[in-house]
């Protein structure tokens, strides 16, 4: 069985050959700027290497702060690090690709990006107003534009060598299937919900067999109580190795072949996420007997994330 720090260490291999993406990644969703900070500083002292950024997220700059100090204090180089993120539903008109790209890249003070992903396959008006509704509170989406007008801009920025690989998320396999079969240069990763109520195996069996990498959110399910952190399977194991439910969920999250975004806030939850150890393999065949079946975002049908609005820390 593989050792415990080559586990926490693993990379997938990108399908294009720009290189791997290390599968423990944390994500920057997070609304207070100070915590903002704090976290992902946490994150890199843990061991994370994998950053995933979006500009809805309207963060970048403190991701930046948190980054440039980290990676100077410890002697880590740019190149050691994997940094994501994502262009928004307002900006999926070609002509605005590239400079929502430049925006974010200005924001997170870098000069390339390691991916870039569509954040959903919903473009929404375009314009500064993130979340464009009408006077009937509804979401008022841009019918001028297709998924695959935005694909071919995203592959022109790594023409350009502005970034290495391009994906998208929130995309279910029927709308990942046209675009793969149309692209000249092809999604290098899918990030979606997955976890073991929501295992997605149909989209994994593609992804796997296509070289693409599946990048799961919430393999702690959004850390909702009652939820998988208390599903009796996943406690008893815990028990039985002698890891925490989070430790074990992540875990099995790269035992299947998945990366995964995860974000803790405090120190001590970044070391115990980064912490994982292979599973036993009765015990990964135990959780991937779960038969609990649960969607916990809704993005993937509407492109309206269930966003907390951002609180700024005083
Ligand atoms: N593409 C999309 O539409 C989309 C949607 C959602 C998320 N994402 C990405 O995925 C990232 C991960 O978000 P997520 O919500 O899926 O993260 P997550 O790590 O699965 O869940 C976060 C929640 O779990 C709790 N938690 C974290 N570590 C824990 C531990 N060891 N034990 C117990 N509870 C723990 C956190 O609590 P505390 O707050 O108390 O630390 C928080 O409530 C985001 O930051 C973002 O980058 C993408």
């Amino acid at each position: 069985m593989i050792g415990s720090s080559d586990f926490r260490n693993t990379k997938i291999p990108l399908n294009n050959g720009s290189g791997h993406i290390p599968a423990l990644g944390f994500g920057t969703l997070i609304p207070d700027s100070a915590v903002t900070i704090s976290a992902t500083r946490d994150a890199l002292d843990a061991g994370f290497r994998h950053f995933d950024c979006a500009e809805r997220y309207q963060n970048e700059r403190e991701v930046a702060e948190a980054l440039h100090a980290g990676l100077a204090a410890n002697g880590i180089a740019r190149e050691d690090i994997f940094v994501t993120t994502k262009v928004w539903n307002t900006n999926h008109r070609p002509e605005r690709v590239e400079a929502a790209f430049n925006g974010s890249l200005d924001r997170l003070r870098l000069n390339y990006l390691d991916l870039y992903l569509i954040h959903t396959p919903f473009a929404f008006q375009p314009g500064d107003d993130h979340d464009p509704r009408d006077q009937g509170g509804n979401v008022i989406y841009d019918r001028e534009v297709t998924l695959f007008n935005t694909w071919r801009a995203m592959e022109s920025l790594v023409d350009r060598g502005k970034c290495r690989a391009i994906g998208l998320s929130d995309v279910s396999l029927d709308k990942l299937l046209p675009i793969y079969d149309a692209a000249r240069i092809k999604p290098a990763v899918v990030q979606v919900e997955s976890h073991p109520y929501l295992p997605e195996t149909e989209l994994l069996e593609f992804c796997k067999e296509n070289g693409v990498v599946l990048l799961a959110f919430a393999p702690l399910g959004h850390g909702m109580r009652p939820g998988l952190l208390e599903d009796p399977v996943i406690t008893a194991i815990a028990s039985r190795v002698g890891k925490t439910p989070a430790q074990v969920l992540l875990a099995w999250a790269v035992q299947r072949g998945t990366a995964l975004l995860t974000t803790p806030k405090h120190p001590s939850r970044a070391k115990e996420n980064f912490d994982i150890s292979p599973l036993p393999e009765d015990a990964f065949d135990e959780i991937n007997r779960i038969e609990t079946r649960q969607r916990l975002n809704d993005v993937v049908n509407t492109g309206s994330p269930g966003f907390i609005p951002r609180v700024l820390s005083t």
